[in-house]
């Protein structure tokens, strides 16, 4: 038994999280399902540390020093449960299961439960930053007991990416902590991607602008306090051209966008939790909604806004205008994730620390941005923070976008841009920022035609209206 860790599940990112590993002097063993996997492996990369190939799920085993700490890479839910099944019998006391897919975090509570009683330690962890990070240092975000974590963080860390030269690698609370948190990020990178697009449509049907001048507006913006892996990626994306046609690249690709499920978790938590992820929700309707061919073409004859886009010299300044905007929509996307990781620790009674949570994000992950670090500081200064916008810098800078912000969504709603992201952020500021809600009238309507009760602003208690009666008086429920 010589290897420190083994890897099993060998596609994509099992490779690459194996090579880093090795790459970082540890030792490796090695297994997948079909050995073939297992052996390309070594003849392509062997050179690169020290490897254990193995065959089967003894020898993988057998090949590991103790505790033995066992790293799966396959595909989340059944395929899972079954590795679990294979290997835990084969392990003792004191070892652990990492598992660095995108598993539901229910899952992992519902594993690590069952294989705690077992005396095995299992380690949900998220891992973000796809088969590139996974090569050259993701963003790792660990669950399990802090006692795995004393064995396994270092390991862990170093092959984390660096920002720093800190680790983009933190213990983020017990059980199925990690992979919580790993969906929320996926929910916040599916905000983000939607409001870039949408900052991309406006720039393209109100300004005018072809996609290789939006493709350098969003170098510009990279420069700022936009700065991010997917405003950098997205800049690259619409420079590109396509060979066969030469036509700009987004435009020979199907508008119908897919998903494999995370965001969707992240909003139907979300549900569960009370927690109100609105722009996350609407980026996941928006792909749902893409994909809907037969409605689409219900809705297509329909009247749409009236048409006409800016005159060059306007174009200039609307540009400025979509940068608050998206900033803006940005700050209370993020804002609102972790409002829900607050919502869930608070749940399920993990101690996670939300400023480690910025900070781990600035690096390896696919919402790496510049302004987690800003985040981050917010969490360290008052790790009580209510909201992101509680914090002055955060307020002033929103304070300053609210009127621009306000422009864009008018602008495009005229047009019959769709801005779905953008204006359920913009409605998520104004409902937490009202003095008044409309939620009293629903609470009267609730109580007339259920007799749902109500508690009023003036004295404690909760109250029914006796409607059909003559006078329609209140009586104390
Ligand atoms: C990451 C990504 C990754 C995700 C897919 C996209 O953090 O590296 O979030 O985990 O699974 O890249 O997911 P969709 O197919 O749902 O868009």
């Amino acid at each position: 038994a010589s290897a420190q860790i083994g890897v099993t599940g060998l596609a994509v990112m099992g490779r690459n999280l194996a090579r880093n590993f090795a790459r970082h002097g540890y030792t490796v063993a090695l297994h997948n399902r079909t050995a073939a996997r297992t052996r390309a492996l070594v003849e392509e990369f062997g050179d690169e540390g020290s490897f254990v190939p193995t065959e089967t799920a003894e020898d993988f085993v057998a090949a590991l020093e103790k505790p033995r700490r066992l790293m799966i890479m396959v595909k989340a839910g059944d395929a899972t449960d079954a590795v679990i099944d294979e290997f835990a019998p084969l392990l003792e006391s004191g070892d652990m299961i990492i598992d660095g897919g995108n598993a539901h975090f229910l899952d992992t509570r519902r594993r690590e439960k069952a294989l705690r009683e077992r005396g095995i330690h299992f380690v949900g962890s998220g891992v973000s930053g796809g088969e590139e990070g996974a090569l050259h240092g993701p963003a790792v975000m660990p669950g399990g007991s802090a006692e795995s974590y004393a064995v396994l963080g270092p390991m862990l860390e170093a092959i984390s990416a660096k920002v720093d030269g800190e680790p983009c690698c933190t213990h983020i609370g017990t059980d199925g902590a990690g992979h919580f948190v790993k969906m929320v990020h996926n929910g916040i990178e599916y905000a983000d991607m939607q409001l870039i697009a949408e900052a991309y449509d406006l720039l393209r049907h109100v300004a005018g602008y072809t996609p290789a001048q939006i493709a350098d507006v969003f170098r510009v913006w990279n420069k700022g306090r936009l700065n991010s892996y997917l405003i950098e990626i997205t800049a690259e994306i619409l420079a590109h051209t396509d060979a066969g046609t030469d036509k700009p690249f987004v435009d020979i690709v199907r508008d119908a966008a897919e998903q494999k499920g995370t965001g969707r978790w992240t909003v139907q938590t979300a549900l569960d939790l009370g927690s109100p992820v609105t722009a996350i929700a609407q980026a996941t309707f928006a792909r749902v909604a893409s994909s809907r061919t037969a409605l689409r073409e219900a809705y297509r004859p329909l009247a749409g806004g009236t048409e006409h886009p800016l005159r060059p010299h306007e174009a200039e300044r609307y540009v400025a205008t979509v940068e608050h905007a998206l900033y803006a929509s940005k700050v209370i996307a993020y804002d609102q994730g972790w409002t829900m990781i607050r919502d869930a620790a608070e749940e399920y009674g993990w101690d996670i620390d939300l400023g480690n949570v910025a900070a781990i994000w600035r690096g390896g992950c696919i919402i790496r941005a510049a302004f987690l670090d800003r985040i981050r500081a917010a969490y360290n200064t008052d790790a009580t923070l209510p909201s992101l916008l509680s914090e002055p810098e955060f307020a002033d800078e929103i304070t300053k976008a609210q009127v621009p912000w306000r422009e864009v969504i008018a602008a495009a709603t005229r047009r019959g841009i769709p801005v779905p992201a953008f204006s359920s952020a913009l409605a998520y500021y104004d409902t937490l920022r009202a003095e008044r809600l409309p939620a009293a009238l629903i609470q009267g309507q609730r109580d007339f035609f259920g007799a749902h009760t109500y508690r009023r602003t003036d004295r404690e208690g909760t109250f029914h209206t006796l409607w059909a009666e003559p006078g329609q008086p209140e009586v104390e429920a």
